[in-house]
Formats: C-alpha cells, sequence, structure tokens
C-alpha cells in the first residue's frame, strides 16, 4: 500500500520555510491482527511544531529528520483488523502529516499516547469531523479550559488577550464576553483587529505592530487589567505587568512570537509588579482539565450552534499544503485556525 507523508529534511536557523520538508511516498506493510489502516482526513498545524523543527525542544519531542512527522489528524478506518475500530469509523490521532497510517488501536490522549494511538469520534450535534481538529482541537481546549477552569471569570473585570485573532485567544475572547467581562484584545493586522472588534466582540481591539501595548492599556484599562490570556510574546507580557490590578491573574498559553528566534525568554520587563501586586502567574497544560472534555463539548458546540461563538477556520487542500499552512500560520498570515484537507477534493 503505497502513501504519501510530509518529512522534515533540515532544521531551521530562522523563519521556517518550504525548503525545510519534503513531499515523500511510502510503502506501508499489510495488517497485522488488531491493527487497523486509516485515511486522514484532515490535518491541524500548531506553533507548538516549530518548536518540533528545533534539534532540542523545551515541550515535546524534536522531529526526526527523514521520518514522518506527529501532528493532529482526524480519519476514517478503511482496513480492520480490530472490532473495536470497524471499517468507516471516524478516528482521531497523532498522526498527521501523512494521507495513511497504521495503528494498533492503542488509547489516544493528546500529546501524551504515541502517535499511532487513536480515539473513535462520532459526529453529533451537527459536528463536521474536522471539528475535532478546530472547534473541538488542542488550541480550542487550550483556550477554553485555560478561560473555565484555570481563571475566574467575574462579570465587569478586564480581561487582556494577546494573539487574540488567533484560536487560542478567539475562544478566550468569546468565552470572557459570554460571562460578561471586558475584553481588550490586540492582533497583527487591520483585518484581525476588525474581526475582534465586530465579530468576537472585543470592547477594545488594537494593532500591536501600530500602538504600543502600554498606549492601548492606558487607554483601554482605565481601571487596570484583572486577568491575562497570554499567547504571544514577553514584550506582551511585560507590558501588562504594571496595569495589573493587585491579586490580578496571568495565565500563559503559548509565547507564539519566540518560536521562530530560539524559543527562549531573554527578558520580561516590570516583573517588580508581580511581587508588588500579588500576582498570580500560571501555565497550564490542557491535558490537565480532560476530565471536563465532554463539557467542553458541549459547550463549544451549544455556543456555536446557537451563534454565541464563531469559530473561523482557514483551509488548505491537499497534503503538500501542510508546510505552508504552518509557514502562514507563523507569520501571521492565517485568519482562523489552520486545517489541511487529505481526502479527495477540495474539503469545501
Ligand atoms: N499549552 C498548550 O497546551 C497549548 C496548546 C495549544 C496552543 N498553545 C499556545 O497558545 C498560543 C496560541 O496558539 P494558537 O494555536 O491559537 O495559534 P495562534 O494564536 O493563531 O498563533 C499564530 C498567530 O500568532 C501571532 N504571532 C506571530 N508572531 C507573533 C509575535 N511576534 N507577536 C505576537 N503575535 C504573533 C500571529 O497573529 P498576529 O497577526 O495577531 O500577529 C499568528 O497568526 C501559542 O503560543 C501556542 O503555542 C498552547
Amino acid at each position: 500500500m503505497k502513501t504519501r507523508q510530509i518529512h522534515l529534511v533540515a532544521r531551521p536557523e530562522g523563519p521556517a520555510a518550504p525548503a525545510h520538508f519534503a513531499l515523500v511516498e511510502a510503502t506501508l506493510p499489510p495488517l497485522a491482527e488488531g491493527q487497523v489502516l486509516v485515511r486522514n482526513q484532515w490535518m491541524s498545524v500548531d506553533p507548538y511544531m516549530r518548536r518540533s523543527m528545533e534539534a532540542e525542544a523545551t515541550d515535546l519531542e524534536p522531529w526526526p529528520l527523514h521520518a514522518p512527522l506527529n501532528g493532529p489528524s482526524i480519519g476514517v478506518v478503511i482496513q480492520s483488523r480490530n472490532p473495536r475500530f470497524p471499517e468507516g469509523c471516524l478516528v482521531e490521532s497523532m498522526s498527521g502529516w501523512q494521507e495513511h497510517f497504521i495503528s494498533d488501536g492503542d488509547e489516544f490522549v493528546p500529546y501524551l499516547s504515541a502517535d499511532m494511538a487513536i480515539a473513535r469520534r462520532d459526529l453529533t450535534g451537527g459536528a463536521q469531523p474536522q471539528d475535532f481538529l478546530g472547534l473541538l482541537g488542542v488550541a480550542s481546549q487550550t483556550g477554553y479550559f485555560g478561560m473555565m477552569c484555570a481563571a475566574s471569570l467575574v462579570a465587569g473585570q478586564t480581561a487582556v488577550i494577546s494573539s487574540a485573532a488567533g484560536t487560542v485567544g478567539s475562544v478566550a475572547c468569546q468565552i470572557a464576553r459570554l460571562h460578561g467581562m471586558r475584553v481588550v484584545a490586540s492582533a497583527g493586522t487591520d483585518d484581525k483587529v476588525a474581526w475582534l472588534r465586530d465579530v468576537a466582540g472585543a470592547d477594545h481591539a488594537f494593532n500591536y505592530k501600530e500602538v504600543a501595548f502600554a498606549d492601548a492599556f492606558r487607554e483601554a484599562c482605565p481601571d487596570g487589567i484583572d486577568l491575562v490570556l497570554e499567547s504571544a510574546s514577553p514584550e506582551h507580557l511585560s507590558a501588562c505587568l504594571p496595569f495589573m490590578k493587585e491579586k490580578g491573574t496571568i495565565l500563559i498559553a503559548g509565547f507564539v512570537g519566540i518560536y521562530e528566534r530560539g524559543g527562549k525568554v531573554r527578558n520580561i520587563d516590570n516583573f517588580e509588579y508581580v511581587l508588588d501586586r500579588f500576582l498570580t502567574i500560571k501555565s497550564y497544560p490542557f491535558m490537565d482539565y480532560l476530565g471536563h472534555y465532554d463539557q467542553f463539548v458541549a459547550d463549544m458546540v451549544g455556543w456555536r450552534n446557537a451563534g454565541k461563538l464563531v469559530f473561523r477556520e482557514q483551509h488548505y487542500a491537499g497534503l503538500e499544503q501542510a508546510p505552508q499552512a504552518l509557514i502562514d500560520l507563523l507569520a501571521g498570515r492565517t485568519s482562523g485556525k489552520p486545517l489541511v484537507f487529505l481526502g479527495d477534493g477540495d474539503g469545501a
């Protein structure tokens, strides 16, 4: 059985580029007892993958050179020698970046299980297969669990959210608004700022490439900041600190802005405010909250179906487009969750 995979063939020293990847044809062996063959339909690209391109990463294992890569994907079982996963069932895995793969049927837990582990997914409540990577994927979970479990959402208080038009940020913005918080959001293009204001309902949105963070916070947060959801950069976090209210909370989902510059945090300014204002700074693994997964699915699908939450996706068609999808994500050229369609047709 022939399939196609994307391999990493060189490690970047600066921004990720097409030359770091290659499209490779591979041969898969016949299925052994207990195995299934999965045809991937969709794969996700995510900011952490830029860290996986490095020889050393601080979060997940680095990607190997000249071998299949891993990443979130959803596909259909097309051959089965495992009664738990009959032909035709939909399965989520960490075996993206390839059109087909063989699974032993081990249980899938995002980022924790082996890449070829799988979990059955059902299309209930009007869900589409790609929702398991988008609306219900790990970035959405990070936005949702951050706000719903790691933070306290208090109506009337002010939440500041960076990379707010991204997946984590846009989910977090809308959940904060649903709970009556004032939302101050930043993004890197005027189009994203307009979307945050007009669609996501941010009370104040600004383009951080045109307005200094401190100027924006002085104008938009006259009573101070209660909660920050940080996805972007040490510079954004540093600028928030002097505006934090006493006992405020800063959740760090990630620092997408440093992934193309070596992944190191060189400096956090204004750190004395952490002490002076008794602030809490915490990062949080979304996996800690998987006990709330069913509630997460019910809320996200329910809010979307009721028109209370808008989830944007940007689609790329074909495995060969996957490197460009990742490159565009890191460069700020995507609007909404980037997903790559690996099935037949264009996925529209
Ligand atoms: N802890 C976890 O388990 C977990 C899981 C998922 C994601 N995350 C983290 O959460 C964050 C958001 O993830 P996401 O999937 O929703 O991606 P995302 O926010 O859509 O990330 C891409 C966006 O980052 C922005 N960006 C790029 N360089 C930047 C810079 N120097 N300063 C500010 N913004 C910059 C760009 O938007 P602009 O046009 O606005 O610049 C770009 O569109 C990332 O840091 C990611 O690593 C953590």
